[in-house]
């Protein structure tokens, strides 16, 4: 019997969502959590005993077993052998019948845009739906160059051009199921959905309704169209889908000069807000972005947005408790009490790591819908000596009211000292050990200059190198195993580096060789076997300091003995991010985003992101 016949017989795994599993061990464990996983403040950090009460973990470094892959520098896939890999779906892909192929001369309609899957996959969750197979993804950014092939330099010339761009980005809803051939979308499923930037939202929590919320069009700050720059991802143990807001300020740009007001001008500041905006050229054609007509509509944008994959006419709620920062991912998990925690990065230099914590507690089918909207919002600050917490933004330790530490969630967790990160990316949770991962994935102005917000960002801590160019992932451990404690200890699971061109920090953490070299860890997810899934959205030069790391890729690692393979590397230029598994869990699912090959249909093709499907040949489990 195989290894893995022998798991499955031993340990069989029903049809279930990986939040069923983390729910039902959450719940399970209220009482003995603090006992078997305690982690107490004297402990050595990396202690390994912790781990030996835990006999999955003892197994799965057994099953970690694969040839790694070599680096690559070629324009397709690769997967250690035993594996293979199809297409799901690519940018232009109907979701709907009646619309056509992807045109290579046009690149499609700005109609059909916001009925196909859209442009630069990313973070993305797997859902059963009454049975069916579901897969909502965000779409982050668009490649003008590519999606308008006919605008001098990929900039737009119009209304039509604009409308289109706004119809490839947001988010996918989709069934998809598995055939002889493979999976593929469900055309015409009536669960599949396309959210773009102009579909309406609800806003709730602090924020809602505040004066900074108010536009011409909805002046009760409540309603508001679109999400934006959607990377990262989340699930609730209730089955809703979290996509979270990152670069939102590139689509907001000024057609006049105006003097805003203080707060909103110190706002535009931190967030990065600016005249021309990031050539999306929004705000020439579309006056809701033109910020000197419309100065609070980026207050609009930055949230996390729960979305619920189930039904099609619901109407997505931006949950403003969550704070607004230029979200990364929405890592969800319970307390042993049943209390939801969810871990969130913000992904800038110098930027912090979040925390949210509900008042009241899940209970399986009962009303969740206040659950992300009231609770407590903490930053975290970590300290030299291993250790860290926990910091409520409140109004007495802001200064700020309930409904600014919302909008201007950064403001307020620079006024109470919270430690500045080299670019939190994605926080993975694992689910069969209290602990949390999050991907600090470069930062070049460590210990060179502040933050926009004028924070120094010091060489210490989880962030120990200058001028970071590799990145590396931190390790938290909450007190008493229990995510809604407000201390924590922490280490680093790795430094990316490169000893083959440097000797000390800059070579990387032990676990980092000549074999599994890479740079800018980004995407991030644990699986139920506690894996650690690692995307990379690096330097792919294959030169220099990033010589030996190739294109960028997919590796896994063992939390155990820190040990990191390479199983995936993806085509040149691409970014590797966003992961989930089907169903029965013998099929993963990877996000490829913006190739600069002509990835995946060949020479003389338009690039498209894609979701490949990977399955292993004699069909068992990938995580
Ligand atoms: Fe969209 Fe920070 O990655
Ligand atoms: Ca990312
Ligand atoms: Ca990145």
């Amino acid at each position: 019997m195989s290894a893995d016949e022998w798991d499955e017989v031993n340990f069989p795994r029903p049809e279930e969502t990986q939040f069923d599993a983390v729910v039902e061990r959450a719940l399970s464990r209220r009482g003995f959590l603090g006992g078997v996983l305690a982690f107490g403040s004297g402990a050595a950090v990396m202690g390994a005993g912790l781990f030996d009460a835990i006999p999955a973990l003892a197994q799965q470094s057994e099953r970690f077993a694969f040839k790694p892959v070599p680096t690559a520098t070629d324009g397709t896939v690769h997967v250690p052998e035993g594996y293979s890999w199809k297409v799901l779906a690519s940018w232009g892909d109907p979701l709907f019948s009646g619309v056509p192929e992807l045109d290579q001369e046009t690149a499609g309609s700005a109609d059909d845009a916001a009925k196909v899957f859209g442009e630069n996959t990313d973070g993305m969750e797997f859902f059963l739906v009454n049975g069916k197979q579901v897969i909502a993804v965000n779409h982050e950014y668009t490649n003008n160059a590519v999606n308008l092939p006919n605008a001098p330099e990929g900039l737009p010339q119009s209304a039509e051009d604009v409308r289109k761009l706004q119809n490839l980005q947001g988010v996918a809803v989709m069934e998809v199921a598995e055939g002889p051939d493979g999976w593929a979308i469900v055309v015409d499923s009536p669960l599949n959905r396309r959210i773009t930037h102009n579909t309406p939202m609800k806003i709730s929590g602090p924020a809602a309704g505040h004066d900074l919320m108010k536009t011409e069009a909805d002046p009760t700050g409540t309603e508001s169209l679109g999400t934006f720059n959607n990377c990262g991802s989340g699930q609730t143990p209730w089955g809703t889908y979290l996509t979270c807001e990152e670069n939102f300020n590139g689509y907001f740009g000024a057609t006049e000069e105006v003097d805003y007001p203080e707060q909103i001008a110190e706002g535009y500041k931190r967030y990065g807000l600016s005249k021309d905006g990031w050539d999306y050229e929004y705000h020439k054609y579309d006056s809701r972005f033109d910020t000197s007509k419309n100065p609070n509509e980026p207050h609009r944008a930055g949230w996390v947005v729960e979305i619920d994959p189930s039904d099609p006419e619901s109407t997505p709620v931006k949950r403003t408790a969550l704070g607004r920062i230029k979200h990364e991912n929405a890592e969800v998990t319970l307390a042993p009490d049943g209390r939801v925690v969810v871990y969130m990065g913000d992904d800038e230099r110098g930027e912090f790591l979040y925390r949210f914590v509900s008042n009241d507690v899940y209970v399986p089918g009962g009303d969740t819908s206040t659950l992300l909207e009231d609770g407590q919002l903490y930053v975290a600050k970590f300290n030299d000596d291993m250790t860290g917490e926990w910091v409520a933004l409140t109004p007495d330790a802001t200064g700020m009211s309930a409904p600014e530490i919302a909008i201007f969630t950064r403001i307020a967790a620079s006024k109470v000292g919270a430690t500045t990160m080299d670019r939190p990316e994605w926080v993975a949770v694992n689910p069969v050990s209290a602990e949390a991962y999050c991907a600090l994935t470069n930062n070049k102005n460590r210990g060179v200059k502040t933050n926009a917000g004028g924070d120094e960002q010091p060489v210490g801590g989880p962030n120990p190198r200058e001028a970071n160019e590799y990145g590396q992932i931190v390790r938290w451990r909450p007190a008493s195993g229990n995510h809604a404690s407000d201390s924590f200890d922490w280490d680093l699971y790795v430094m990316a580096g490169n000893p083959t061109v440097h000797d000390g920090a800059y070579a990387g953490s032990e676990n980092v060789n000549e074999g599994n070299l890479f740079n800018s860890p980004d995407g991030m997810a644990v699986d139920t076997t506690g894996v650690v899934w690692i995307q990379t959205d690096g330097d792919y030069s294959n030169e220099g300091d990033f010589a030996g790391n190739g294109n960028n890729q997919m590796l896994a690692g063992d939390p155990v003995t820190g040990r990191i393979e390479r199983f995936l590397t993806g085509p040149n230029g691409s970014e590797v991010t966003g992961l989930c598994w089907s169903a029965d869990r013998r099929t993963m699912f990877v996000g490829i985003q913006h190739p600069d090959a002509p990835f995946p249909d060949g020479e003389g093709k338009l690039p498209r992101s894609s979701i490949i499907a990977i399955k292993r040949d004699d069909n068992a489990y990938v995580g």
